[in-house]
């Protein structure tokens, strides 16, 4: 199944189960608590916090993402800069019982996965253990044993920027990778990180859509993928393969196509903010390229791969 395929299955999946279908937003967010649009949520944040929803209280989308939060780990088997999260939202609609067995019959009946095992938060002095999505698992035939309890660093998510939605998690691996985190939107974070309940209770998830096309594909990492072998496969043609170390090549695939999304959500090369997340990344994929010894400009051709794609 290529990877433009599981995009339409996800979306016409949750469009089947009353979600109404959102386009990405743009990379460059209009809320400026952060510099770059880090999940899918972010373009609903009004709607967590009351504000009424357009599309209804459900929606989906395939979210445009970039963090830079794992840019010392790209080179490795599953971290990306820029990646595709495909997401379903709820504002005061469903909550854990739907979103978990929405997110179960999409993995395992819809495409025939088998789920690893699931974590839940295990609760702190703030927020309680989350038992009620524990039993939910259990009731769904996830054995005990494979249910891991986390606490804040793991299961609990947001808020993106200073202040905002954010809550417990439930998070779903399979081949031992964590392919789906289930937020479950309770909490109100003020700037002081003092929590308070939100006056509705949302869904948020998220999953990569790149460690999903891993799974489908049956490829050992994201870079064998359809979304980026042909990237991978100009940088080889054109150098002895010998010489290159597969870090440096998924570092090169990875940062034009990071660059080519960020330039076509016009951001430019700049000494600040956005402009110089571009040109550090810009700058890196320029250096590996000579550091390898690619034609010079080699880059333009790896550009316009990426946009093939
Ligand atoms: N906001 C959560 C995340 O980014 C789920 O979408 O992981």
């Amino acid at each position: 199944m290529t990877a433009k395929d599981i995009r339409s299955k996800f979306l016409e999946f949750f469009k089947e189960n009353n979600h109404v279908v959102v386009s990405s937003s743009s990379l460059v967010p209009e809320d400026d608590s952060v510099l770059l649009t880090t999940a899918g949520m972010q373009q609903f944040k009004p709607y967590y916090l009351g504000e009424k929803s357009p599309y209804g209280p459900n929606t989906v989308s395939c979210q445009k993402s970039f963090r830079t939060s794992d840019i010392e780990e790209i080179g490795d088997e599953t971290h990306l800069t820029f990646f595709e999260m495909l997401g379903n939202f709820s504002f005061g609609g469903y909550f854990k019982k739907q979103a978990i067995n929405l997110a179960f019959d999409f993995l395992t009946k819809k495409l025939g996965l088998k789920i690893d095992y699931v974590s839940i938060f295990i609760g702190d002095k703030n927020v309680p253990q989350d038992q009620e999505s524990e039993k939910i698992w259990l009731d769904l035939g996830i054995k005990p044993e494979k249910i891991k309890k986390f606490g804040r660093e793991d299961n609990f998510w947001g808020p993106t920027g200073e202040q905002g939605p954010c809550g417990p998690t439930t998070e779903i691996y399979i081949n031992g990778t964590e392919i789906w985190n289930l937020v479950f939107n309770e909490y109100y974070q003020d700037k002081d990180g003092q929590l308070t309940y939100l006056k509705q209770k949302g869904v948020d998830t998220g999953m990569g859509l790149e460690r999903l096309a891993t799974i489908i594909q049956q490829k050992n990492n994201i870079f064998e993928t359809d979304l980026f072998f042909p990237i991978i496969e100009e940088i080889r043609k054109n150098k002895d393969v010998s010489l290159i170390s597969l870090k440096e090549e998924r570092i090169i695939a990875d940062h034009i196509r990071g660059a080519v999304f960020l330039i076509s959500d016009k951001v430019l090369p700049s000494n600040i903010d956005r402009g110089y997340i571009l040109r550090r990344i810009l700058r890196r994929t320029i250096r590996y390229n000579k550091l390898i010894g690619l034609p010079e400009n080699f880059i333009i051709y790896l550009a316009d791969k990426v946009i093939q794609i």
